[in-house]
């Protein structure tokens, strides 16, 4: 069985699946839950002391939506949206003392570990709060600076803006780490095209890790009401948020080179993997326990370790990063890549029927003949878009530019022959 401990930010975890910050880590029966279905952690929803961020979990709205806009009912696909809208944990901060007290101990007996996510209005706040859950017994912190709600409640500078400005970033971390002596994880919101410089700031000021990162802030229009579901702006995210949360745990893994845990986007444990091999080092799952129950946790972690198995791996560790570190990310590495060109198998080829390579070939390298497709090798540029809009594998490619040319030469003249002899 492959290991799937992990050291990040100065912990050890059992296994990188830890619960993100939300309603499953709402409450003690919860949070209990999360812990016998095996989470490596459990991130509190944020203990915050914005009146309005509280008040407005009492208002929650959740939609989950399908991949064209409509509102879902009943059993939710892997291509689920989810729109929503809540703030931080309605009660007091101070209510969170006996919690945190009572769930650490639960978690530290059962090899798991409560990481406190804090969110205030006021640099004093930040640091009381951080106080407060390391005087609880939290072995860890994970800093609030990406929730786009406060900014609308007009109670100070916080949530997304303090991760959306490398200089907040690094004034606010460091007013807490420099008050605590347990790890401090700033989460970065996705709001910004300058996550990288804000990883980097946190990690300067002395954040032990980033959380990449927080959902994005999004519009869904209901066109039968003309209406935007859930009363106007909301949080969304899916599965479908994989492709660019990764894009930035890859460019933060190479550029910051800092501990990472991935989240926005993660189904179920293929995701996860793909998140390990972007680069981060523990992943937590949010929308999905919502949507699925606290119960699919250990589908996560038991598939993780299934697919570690299968593929030899031996541990967690041995597959950190590793799609990340084989990304080429300068024009000239990308141009030194061999040319590749089309070659047509004809015995597959379903042409006339279909014809939908010549449609997709936007450089004019795939022709309709008179009875074959016709290749142009001096013009492909080798996009592939051809090898995958085939719907009947009849194309594969190749670097031998002569045996295009040759194979587009040889079938020209053996249709010719066959032509010549079946007119003869
Ligand atoms: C309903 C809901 C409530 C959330 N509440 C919080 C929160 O209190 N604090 C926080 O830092 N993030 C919060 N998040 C963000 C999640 O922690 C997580 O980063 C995000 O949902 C992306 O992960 P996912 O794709 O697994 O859902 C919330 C997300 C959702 C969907």
């Amino acid at each position: 069985m492959a290991d799937m401990s992990i050291e990040f930010s100065g912990i050890t975890l059992k296994n990188p699946i830890i619960v993100a910050s939300a309603e499953p880590s709402n409450s003690v029966e919860n949070i209990k839950q999360c812990i016998d279905y095996g989470a490596g952690a459990v991130i509190t929803k944020t203990i915050g002391d914005i009146p309005g961020m509280q008040q407005l979990t009492k208002n929650s709205k959740y939609a989950i939506l399908n991949d064209q806009g409509r509102i879902i009912k009943g059993k939710v696909p892997r291509s689920f949206v989810f729109y929503s809208r809540s703030g931080y944990i309605s009660e007091p901060a101070s209510d969170w003392i006996s919690i945190l007290k009572e769930t650490q101990e639960y978690a530290a007996a059962n090899g798991s570990a409560i990481i406190a996510n804090i969110a205030s209005g006021t640099l004093q706040g930040w640091i009381e709060l951080a106080q407060m859950c390391e005087d609880c017994g939290a072995p860890m912190l994970e800093v609030n600076f990406q929730c786009p709600h406060p900014a609308g409640m007009g109670e100070g500078a916080d949530g997304i803006w303090i991760a959306q400005d490398p200089g907040v970033t690094a004034k606010v971390t460091r007013a807490i780490v420099d008050a605590v002596n347990i790890p401090v994880m700033v989460k970065l919101t996705p709001e910004t095209n300058r996550l990288a410089e804000v990883a980097k700031a946190a990690m300067d000021a002395g954040a032990a890790s980033v959380a990449v990162n927080s959902r994005f802030v999004g519009f869904a229009v209901d066109i039968e009401t003309a209406e935007p579901y859930i009363d106007g702006p909301a949080g969304v995210g899916g599965p479908w948020a994989k492709y660019i949360t990764q894009r930035w745990v890859n460019e933060i893994y190479q550029k910051v080179g800092c501990h990472i845990s991935g989240s926005n986007g993660i189904f179920d444990w293929r995701d996860a993997i793909e998140f390990i091999m972007s680069g981060a080092r523990s992943m937590q799952v949010g929308s999905v326990l919502m949507l699925k129950g606290i119960e699919w946790l250990p589908k996560v972690i038991n598939g993780m370790e299934k697919f570690l198995d299968d593929h030899g791996y031996p541990d967690i560790a041995s597959i950190h990063g590793i799609a990340s570190k084989k990304a080429l990310m300068t024009a000239p590495e990308l141009f030194a890549v061999d040319p590749v060109y089309t070659l047509i198998d004809h015995d597959k080829c379903k042409f006339p029927k279909c014809n939908i390579c010549t449609r997709m070939c936007f450089y004019d390298s795939l022709k309709e003949g008179q009875e074959y497709i016709q290749t142009a090798p001096d013009t492909c540029i080798g996009c592939e878009l051809c090898l995958n809009v085939c719907p009947f594998d009849a194309i594969t490619m190749t670097t031998d530019k002569e045996l295009a040319l040759r194979s587009q030469e040889m079938f020209a003249e053996e249709t010719s022959e066959a032509t010549i002899q079946a007119v003869q």
